[in-house]
């Protein structure tokens, strides 16, 4: 097995790279994660191409990496789920395949992946690692961009480093389709997703770099007033997703694309909403609120 990594952004050689050499499906083992894990310390997201997988293999790799999430995060009741609850529904298609109808809810509830966002940061334990796999792809549109937070963090002026440093954020799902004007929640999602405490700067584990930890679910800064929260984090993550500190993803079929949300943010661009696109999406559990771990 040769493991070849090459970088994928134009202006940055430390942010997004592609990984050849390595097959998802076989290669399940504790060597192979902890070179994973070491590309995605220096990365952060990494393009596996040309991984034809099914949900069992996608899950059973994704556990090399740590402790599962189910698909809680996801709208709409079990048992009309399309996939499993080990894996999050990434689709604008119906139980039958077929592509939502434009009002339905799933659907409007499935666009708030095109704000920025950190995956689950909406819980009280968020992601560590997202990995998200290409079945069907549209013709145009639908890519996904990736900002790197590290660099968002490193770049910021010092005395706005200072106002961040010991803040404190709530997230909520109901924050961020708020934001679209969605707000048709039952009285059990409401209280599901009740609004979570974590912080705006985190320390990586491995690395020990800082980043600003944003994402569109943050509705509220802890002892700040709304509307002067809501526009600092406006002004942060309009800092945070300058082009130059973008990776752009364009989906080819089988791609598997991996990231780690501790250091990242992505959402997903707009496509004809009458083509199909289907991509599922394991997700690997942080150790922990992030107010629990060292800054
Ligand atoms: C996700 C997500 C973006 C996309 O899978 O967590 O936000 O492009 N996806 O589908
Ligand atoms: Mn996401």
């Amino acid at each position: 097995m040769s493991v070849e990594i090459e970088p994928l952004h134009a202006k940055q050689d430390q942010f997004a790279a592609r990984v050849t050499g390595i097959n998802i499906a076989t290669d399940v083992c504790e060597e192979v994660a902890s070179q994973i894990e070491r590309a995605l310390d220096k990365y952060a997201v990494l393009v596996f191409p040309n991984q034809r997988i099914n949900d069992d293999q996608q899950y059973r790799f994704s556990t090399l990496f740590g402790p599962m999430e189910t698909a809680s995060g996801d709208i709409g009741s079990q048992s009309e789920r399309r996939l499993s609850m080990n894996v999050n529904d990434i689709s604008n298609l119906d139980t039958d395949g077929q592509v939502l109808e434009r009002n339905d809810r799933a659907r409007l509830f499935g666009l708030g992946n095109m704000l920025w966002h950190s995956d689950s940061s909406f819980k009280s334990t968020p992601a560590k690692y997202s990995l998200l796999s290409a079945r069907v792809i549209p013709e145009h549109g639908g890519n996904t961009e990736f900002a790197d937070m590290r660099s968002a963090w490193d770049s910021l002026a010092p005395e706005l480093q200072r106002e961040c440093m010991n803040l404190t954020c709530e997230h909520s799902q109901i924050y961020s389709r708020g934001k679209l004007g969605f707000e048709d929640f039952t009285e059990e999602e409401r209280a599901k997703w009740k609004p979570v405490l974590q912080r705006l700067v985190r320390r990586h584990p491995n690395t020990g770099r800082l980043s600003l930890y944003l994402s569109s679910h943050i509705g509220a800064i802890v002892d700040l007033p709304v509307p002067e929260a809501r526009l600092f984090i406006s002004d942060l993550t309009e800092h945070a997703t300058r082009p130059a500190n973008v990776y752009t993803h364009s989906w080819r079929k089988w791609d598997l694309v991996m990231w780690d949300n501790r250091v990242t943010m992505h959402r997903a661009r707009r496509y004809d909403h009458t083509s199909k696109r289907d991509l599922h999406r394991t997700t690997v559990s942080d150790c922990g609120p992030t107010l629990n771990q060292p800054l």
